[in-house]
């Protein structure tokens, strides 16, 4: 399967289940739902979820356990993007090719859709009706989950991001931002699907390395976007990051530099799942996506 459909299917798969655990936009408090229905189904690629749900068949297994979790990504993707568009973080216009959430339900209320979607993430992985999870996994998925989203995660990231904003930052200090913003989050997916599936202890290793080279390649790639992009094709505001007085991979070394970087990082990401047969394809070619086309 070429990856531009596998990606479809999945992004379908994944928003099914999204949709049938949200409640309804006329649910109480409706503005809440509304809120987090409008950001959660604006469109974006689900690539969290996928990559969890390419590392689980990259395993070998395939069933429809990994589902919830392939979702609990997303909401937690979906409320970090939330948040890092309010006025108070890059105060953001466009996302997902629409009005930022608190553009159109003011801040309070994209505030709080956040904290809502972070938390139902934490509800859907602790559930007892996750089928065929043994209690030990699922106790680590939800270690797994929290640690690439907070204060050891994305959130670590996004604070190291703000507080290099506007500053000469060294090379190494702005890789530490992008492992920790974007890397950790990715991180997380790749092993959670892993352990869902089973890994050895030496495949989950090979995922883990794998997943630490995407999830820089990911970010490099958002940052040669926000120069080369434009918002018809990104859904965002480009230019941003220069403006903000960001130093990003591109500001380092150029468009074509931070292209080949990003490269770099895929082809030693494929390397570590030599171990790998054809059903990690997926992952592979996933690899490759995410440094070219995101
Ligand atoms: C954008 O993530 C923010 C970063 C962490 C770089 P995505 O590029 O995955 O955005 P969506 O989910 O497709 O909108
Ligand atoms: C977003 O990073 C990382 C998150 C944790 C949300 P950026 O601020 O660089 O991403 P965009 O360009 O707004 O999507
Ligand atoms: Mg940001
Ligand atoms: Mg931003």
């Amino acid at each position: 399967m070429d990856i531009t459909t596998y990606l479809e299917q999945k992004r379908q798969d994944v928003d099914r289940f999204l949709d049938s655990v949200i409640p309804a936009e006329n649910c109480p408090p409706a503005t809440l739902h509304k809120s987090m229905r409008y950001s959660l189904f604006a469109g974006g690629k689900r690539v969290r979820p996928i990559l969890a749900i390419a590392a689980y068949e990259a395993v070998g297994v395939s069933s429809p356990s990994i589902l919830p979790c392939a979702a609990a990504l997303e909401l937690v993707h979906t409320y970090s993007l939330i948040h890092d568009d309010l006025p108070a973080m890059d105060n953001d216009d466009y996302r997902r090719g629409k009005l930022t959430n608190h553009k159109v339900f003011g801040e309070a209320m994209a505030i709080l859709a956040g904290d809502a979607l972070l938390t139902m993430a934490f509800d859907l992985i602790s559930r007892n009706s996750l089928d065929g999870v043994d209690a030990v996994a699922q106790i680590q998925v939800v270690q797994e989950l929290a640690g690439g989203a907070g204060n050891a995660g994305m959130v670590a990231g996004q604070v190291a991001d703000i507080e290099a904003e506007g500053k000469d930052i060294t090379f190494a200090t702005l890789e530490g931002v992008h492992r920790w913003k974007t890397g950790k989050l990715i991180r997380a997916a790749v092993r959670i699907g892993g352990i869902l599936a089973g890994a050895s202890p030496t495949a989950l290793k090979d995922l883990t390395a794998y997943a630490e080279e995407i999830g820089l390649a990911f970010q490099i790639a958002d940052d040669v976007l926000n120069v080369v992009g434009s918002r018809e094709e990104l859904g965002k505001d480009t230019h941003t990051d220069a403006s903000r007085g960001k130093k990003t991979y591109p500001a380092f070394f150029g468009v074509q530099g931070a292209r080949k970087l990003a490269d770099e990082r895929v082809v030693s990401a494929i390397q570590y799942l030599q171990n790998f047969d054809s059903k990690a394809d997926p992952l592979r070619d996933l690899a490759r996506y995410i440094a070219r086309k995101h």
